[in-house]
């Protein structure tokens, strides 16, 4: 009888592990064969790959595919690998696409999780609708004293590493500077995290962005029994209760209204003023095919989880490109050459003062960021849910609403059919007389559509000033525990990750 029960139970099981893992042989696409629950991300799951390198595997292995299938455990997936499909995805097609889908549940999100990277649907416009004011060149411009203090602090920690020839981790000394300057544009308060590696502040960044194996079990049990662990949080308490604790505290200070400082709380402050935010819905249509009106009032919570994004959307990813800059320069000193004279002559028309106007004129610089994001995206992938039954372009494959698509930005980048000798540093590829040569769509690094980066400016110009004012005063070189190829965190998840930093010397330059 035990047998038959255990028989019983294996077939069930077998039977729900396995469900929904022929939809893409039943569309006649080429896919990765999955394994029962864990579909194609058993490794992603246990921490020994990460998707940005599992879709650089796909995409390698299919040299002749516009696109190819996977299963994010029971979730539908595939792996985009024509600009063309990614033109459509992204922008053409993007009332298919408007969702990112990064919340298991649809109904029972997290708090923190209701911000503008993660929310989906009407949730999200309006957000967006909202949050797009706080991010013109005029707003940039206002906060850039700001991001210029903090920037001329980098130097100080600088000066100690350089002074004592020690080996500085500059992934930790630029995610130092972006802490601090987060701090002073989002939360309106002096973090000094430069000052302290153990500040509250800089634990908190550290935390958001470290994936445990805590962490990982949880996004696996969210991802594989959905409706069963909807009520689990992904983020531990202690990051919702710091931030709601962090965001209060200020908007208590000003008495929840502007203070007049531009920065991020006082333009949710004024938005909370004007009342509640009245858009058009991208879910629900009137009879003739009109968007019905959607609103929402802004709390509190709902406050803090868009101060949250802005620091985890904009920490992690610009210390992560600035300190592959750095490490990309140390091993080209002709190249650090170049935009060290270029920074130096620009300043000296600048009275030696970093500005906004001085940093637009690094155009050497600004090539040499953008290919360290060639070569080393912060995200190595973009993702997009499709929100309605969707036929492929120029095929007859019809996806459901609910099917995720992968866009492998990692491998884009690094395909020789784009970019010639795709693994050398070569910022004149971006040079104003090559960057149309591009091929469109395919430099994705801070997306595309109207889901791309909201901070792209804001990201670029701040990840600009710091390394302006690092290459001004010193030089990096590599030190003896340097990688020439650092390896990629396998642990990481959205956000790429360098593996054990980047260990790089520091010299004070003649
Ligand atoms: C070098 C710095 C940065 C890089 C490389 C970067 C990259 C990206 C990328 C690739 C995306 C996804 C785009 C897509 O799916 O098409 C994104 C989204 C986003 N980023 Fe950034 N980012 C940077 C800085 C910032 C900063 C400073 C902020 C501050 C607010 C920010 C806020 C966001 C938000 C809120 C989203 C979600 C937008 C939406 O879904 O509407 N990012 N970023």
């Amino acid at each position: 009888m035990l047998f038959v029960i255990a028989c019983v139970l294996a077939v069930v099981l077998y039977w729900y592990g396995t469900r929904g893992q022929d939809y893409w042989a039943k569309r006649g696409v080429p896919y990765k064969k999955p394994i029962p629950f864990f579909g194609t991300a058993f490794r992603q799951f246990t921490q020994r790959e990460s998707p940005t390198q599992f879709a650089v595997e796909i995409y390698r292995k299919y040299p002749n595919e516009r696109f190819v299938g996977a299963f994010f455990g029971s979730q539908k997936s595939f792996i985009v690998r024509d600009p063309e499909l990614i033109k459509s995805i992204l922008v053409s097609d993007f009332m298919y696409f408007h969702k990112r889908g990064l919340n298991t549940h649809d109904e029972v999100i997290e708090p923190m999780l209701k911000n503008l990277f993660f929310a989906d649907g009407d949730l999200w416009r309006l957000l967006r609708q909202r949050m797009t004011p706080a991010f013109t060149t005029g707003k940039l411009k206002a906060m850039f004293p700001l991001i210029v203090e903090r920037a001329v602090k980098v130097q100080d920690l600088a000066d100690k590493a350089a002074k004592t020839g020690a080996t500085v981790d500059v992934r930790d000394l630029m995610a130092r500077y972006t802490t601090d300057f987060i701090g002073a544009c989002g939360f309106g308060i002096n973090m000094e995290s430069l000052d302290d590696e153990n500040s509250g502040f800089r634990k908190l960044g550290r935390r958001i962005f470290t994936i445990t194996p805590r962490d990982a079990f949880v996004g696996m049990l969210k991802q594989v029994f959905r409706e069963s662990f909807k009520n689990l949080n992904f983020l531990v308490p202690e990051i919702e209760k710091t931030t709601l604790h962090l965001v209060q505290t200020v908007m208590k200070e000003r008495n929840y209204k502007p203070s007049g400082k531009n920065d991020f709380i006082d333009l949710l402050l004024a938005l909370k003023e004007k009342g509640k935010i009245v858009g058009e819905s991208i879910e629900n249509f009137n009879a003739d095919g009109t968007p019905k009106e959607s609103q929402l009032e802004l709390d509190d919570m709902l406050m803090a989880a868009q101060v949250f994004v802005f620091f985890a959307a904009g920490f992690e990813t610009s210390s992560s490109a600035t300190s592959y800059t750095l490490h990309q320069l140390a091993f080209h000193p002709e190249e650090q050459n170049k935009v060290q004279d270029e920074i130096d002559e620009v300043l000296s028309r600048y009275d030696n003062k970093l500005c906004y106007d001085a940093i637009r004129e690094m155009k050497y610089l600004e090539m040499a960021f953008l290919e360290s994001m060639r070569l080393f995206p912060s995200l190595g992938f973009l993702i997009r849910k499709c929100a309605k039954t969707y036929t492929l372009p120029g095929t007859d494959v019809t996806i459901d609403k609910g099917v995720s698509a992968i866009i492998p930005v990692q491998a884009l980048h690094t395909d020789e059919k784009y970019f010639e000798d795709p693994d050398k540093f070569i910022p004149e590829r971006f040079s104003p007389e090559r960057i149309n040569d591009i091929k469109k769509h395919v430099f994705l690094p801070f997306g595309e559509g109207p889901r791309a980066c909201i901070g792209e400016r804001l990201g670029h110009m701040q990840s600009l000033a710091g390394l302006a004012a690092l290459l001004h005063k010193y030089s990096v070189e590599p030190a003896p525990t340097s990688l020439r190829h650092p390896v990629s965190d396998p642990a990481a998840g959205i956000t790429q990750s360098i593996k054990g930093g980047i260990p790089l010397r520091v010299k004070a330059r003649a």
